[in-house]
């Protein structure tokens, strides 16, 4: 019901502040950890296991009845009590005996009908409003209250000194219930209030504003009433009442809370207050019931500065518009609020006006308020924001005749850019335009304030600037987050931009342009941009190092990269990229030199060292060996006599006789020669094809003289055809010289075959060769295989 429930602890300090929205500031350090809260639990009792370090402790809304001096006596640190909406009758104030440290007591809302009274010196507030008393509650012990701030009280009956005790002590805030009052028509009651700044009356609520009582203050600088309930005739009520509390020079601040009233009543109110010394009058929660008509209003000079007009419910639904607002427009004060009504309109003075401020948030007003206006040539500040208003060159042309206009506010409204038809004048001396939260698109660009400093156009439909706009040459703040900005502006039409707000907008590469043509640069807010981690992001990056932290607002928490997916939600700060993936040019030439070197290495190789000779070596070793591994042992062991025969032509003897049977016989490998192993009697034929049988192997040494021997190419057409060794690939060919292919008589299709195949291995010039030459010749032998050497020697 009233505002002053809030919770106050501690360091209470006050502020009187023009909109008198009087709460109290709370400091908790780190003393939360001795909160306890026990509201709402439907407790009968206090707890008996509270903790002993208690400091806070809220027994709001419960059942409680009883306060005895056992339940808190050992809490001894314990500052706060809550025990608002309990059931307590009576309570001696003697039970805090003990807590010494007790700062903030709130019993309101309770039935207490007396207390005993007890001074507890360190109270600071002390809520005993909206209880069951008769008198004031006030005894002589408050006194002694010294560091007593705040004191809420009720009473059904008022003597004029009831207060007398607290009269010395240095109040903030007096609260004082008067719901329980009643009129009574024999005795006139006053009570006098000694010292306050702030006095907040309450009335019952739902009833016709009633209270005779006289209530005279001293001093004091804010006086709040809540529940005021007037028709026209008990509107006399109110103003005697009023009458005495605003006679002293101090009441600089009026507000009445949850007022019920009719027009012609509100007008009288306003009537009476206008020549008093009131500053700033504040209206909460206004309901205008009954009907409305033109009043009459004299406009004699005031103090008031500000009537600030706040929820507004119209219950009159027929009346006409002119004599509701025509009371406001022409009112003589400088400030003027009016919001949260369902008001459509407001009227243009009739004389220059006063204005200087006016703020009608949260009507419905539309495009056509203070059109051709030229009587506000005062006014400073213009708020109408969430009205309804719709387009943007009716704005522009609203301020047309407001030569002081400085700061505009229309934020949420649902302003459109304007159509290329609509031409767009400002007030020249707009330096502040608020537009945010509209439907504006880029055409915003083309109709605006040319002097603007200030301008908000966050929340809109902006996809980018376009490049042939009027400079803005004065403009130092820009606000676009929440647009679908694609990039960050360039500064050629902005020349003075310090800064730029452009967060949460589409940009993906930014251009790292901007950093040089925005020098003025002292603050950007870019994140929330869905970053596309890039090459071109780099340069960006990068000019971000460059500039101070400070600059950058959100750096580097706020900047992350969107896509591609692998990079998704790194920082920006992190993302790096080598500078060769980013370069065309520069990875072209590297693949290039890369190639370039490889092919000459390969060349070198293939020139210096044969590396195909190699290759080719290396790659019939692997064959062999993989061969000479997957022939079936079992087959040829014991028929065979020799591992290999030889056959070669005449001319190449010596070359046999030095080099390879040497060489295979220092490896245990049984060479069948015709010279030496030929049975003599048998046929040349019968020799050979019995050596070839008895071979695992049969290699041929290839070169110009075997392909001239006749003999040399029947014994490759039997070794080629040994049916018991077919498909064991049991030919060795060797070539010891180059044969030129023309150099084969045709018929030898055979060896003709065999030579294009290249299986053939080569016999190498160079010493070095030879080793793997030799490898590649023993691979081919199993050395597993077991001959039948007995079988051999028996025979021969
Ligand atoms: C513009 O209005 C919005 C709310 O409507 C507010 O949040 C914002 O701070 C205002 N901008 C400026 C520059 O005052």
């Amino acid at each position: 019901m009233t505002r002053d429930k809030e919770p106050i602890i501690r360091h209470f300090r006050f502020v009187c502040i023009v909109t008198l929205i009087i709460g109290t500031i709370i400091q908790f350090s780190d003393e939360s950890t001795f909160v306890v809260d026990m509201s709402k639990r439907h407790l009968t009792h206090v707890p008996r296991d509270l903790p002993p370090a208690t400091k806070v402790l809220d027994l709001s809304e419960n059942c409680i009845s009883d306060l005895q001096i056992s339940d808190i006596s050992f809490l001894l640190g314990l500052e706060v009590l809550r025990l608002s909406h309990n059931r307590i009758q009576t309570l001696d104030f003697n039970v805090f005996k003990f807590n010494q440290h007790l700062e903030y007591l709130d019993l309101s809302h309770n039935q207490l009908q007396n207390i005993s009274c007890y001074s507890v010196v360190s109270l600071q507030h002390l809520d005993l409003s909206f209880n069951d008393f008769s008198t004031l509650p006030v005894c002589m012990e408050f006194g002694n209250l010294t560091q007593l701030s705040f004191l809420g009280l009720s009473a059904t009956k008022f003597h004029q000194l009831d207060l007398l005790p607290t009269a010395h002590l240095h109040l903030n805030h007096i609260l004082l219930d008067l719901g329980g009052y009643y009129v009574k028509e024999d005795e006139a009651e006053s009570l006098q209030i000694l010292n306050t700044k702030i006095l907040h009356l309450v009335f019952r609520p739902n009833s016709l504003f009633s209270v005779k009582v006289n209530i005279s203050v001293n001093t004091f600088g804010c006086l709040q009433l809540t529940n005021i309930k007037l028709n026209d005739k008990n509107c006399q009520v109110l103003i005697t009442f009023l009458l005495e509390l605003t006679k002293g020079p101090n009441l600089l601040n009026l507000t009445l809370n949850h007022m019920e009233t009719t027009w012609k009543c509100l007008v009288r109110v306003f009537q009476f207050l206008w020549p008093k010394p009131v500053e700033y009058l504040n209206i909460y929660n206004l309901t205008i019931v009954e009907n409305i008509d033109e009043e009459g209003f004299t406009y004699s000079k005031t103090a008031l500065k500000a009537l600030n007009i706040e929820h507004v419910t119209n219950q009159v639904f027929i009346f006409s518009q002119t004599a509701l607002y025509t009371v406001f427009s022409e009112m003589n004060i400088v400030m003027l609020t009016i919001s949260d009504t369902p008001f459509i309109h407001m009227l243009c003075p009739q004389a220059p006006s006063t204005f200087k401020f006016l703020n009608f948030t949260q009507n419905v007003f539309t495009d056509s308020v203070f059109q051709n206006c030229s009587t506000l040539v005062r006014l400073e500040t213009l708020i109408l924001q969430k009205n309804g208003l719709k387009k943007l060159y009716k704005v522009g042309l609203m301020t047309e005749h407001m030569p002081s206009l400085k700061t505009l506010d229309v934020s949420w409204n649902s302003l459109d850019s304007p159509r290329h038809e609509e031409d767009c004048t400002w007030a020249e001396s707009i330096v502040v335009l608020n537009l945010s939260s509209n439907v504006l698109t880029d055409s915003v660009f083309r109709c605006l304030p040319p002097k603007v400093k200030v301008l908000d156009l966050h929340n809109n439909r902006i996809q980018s600037i376009p490049k042939q706009i009027t400079k803005l040459e004065s403009l130092q703040e820009l606000n676009v987050a929440f647009n679908a900005l694609g990039d960050l502006p360039e500064c050629g039409t902005f020349s003075s931009l310090s800064v730029l707000i452009i967060d949460r907008n589409s940009i993906s590469h930014p251009s790292a342009d901007f950093f040089q043509s925005c020098h003025k640069i002292r603050s950007i807010k870019a994140g929330d941009n869905p970053f596309q981690c890039t090459c071109e992001l780099r340069e960006f990056v990068r000019r971000i190092g460059q500039v101070s932290s400070e600059v950058v607002e959100g750096w580097p928490g706020s900047y992350k990269c969107e896509y591609p997916e692998s990079y998704k939600g790194t920082p920006l700060k992190d993302f790096h990229m080598s500078p060769l993936s980013c370069n065309t040019a520069l990875l072209i030439v590297t693949i290039g030199a890369t190639m370039l070197a490889l092919t000459a290495i390969v060349t070198f190789f293939c020139i210096y060292f044969d590396l195909p000779w190699y290759l080719r070596m290396v790659c019939q070793w692997t064959q062999t060996r993989h061969r000479a591994r997957n022939v079936p042992l079992e087959k040829l062991q014991g028929s065979l006599q020799y591992h290999a025969f030889i056959s070669y032509s005449e001319h190449d003897s010596a070359w046999v006789k030095s080099e390879l049977v040497p060489c295979l016989e220092k490896e245990n490998i049984r060479i069948c020669l015709h010279e030496r192993n030929f049975v003599p009697g048998k046929s040349i034929v019968e020799n050979i094809i019995n050596c070839i049988e008895k071979s695992y192997k049969s290699i041929f040494v290839l070169s110009p003289n075997f392909v001239q021997s006749e003999w040399c190419h029947y014994e490759l057409y039997f070794a080629h055809h040994n049916l018991f060794h077919e498909g064991s690939n049991n030919l060795i060919l060797i070539l010891l010289e180059p044969i030129p292919q023309n150099s084969i008589p045709s018929k030898y299709h055979k060896l003709k075959a065999l030579m294009t195949q290249r299986t053939y291995l080569e016999w190498p010039t160079e010493k070095n060769k030879r080793g793997l030459f030799w490898a590649n010749i023993r691979a081919a032998f199993n050395m597993k295989l077991i001959l039948d050497v007995e079988n051999n020697d028996m025979k021969s």
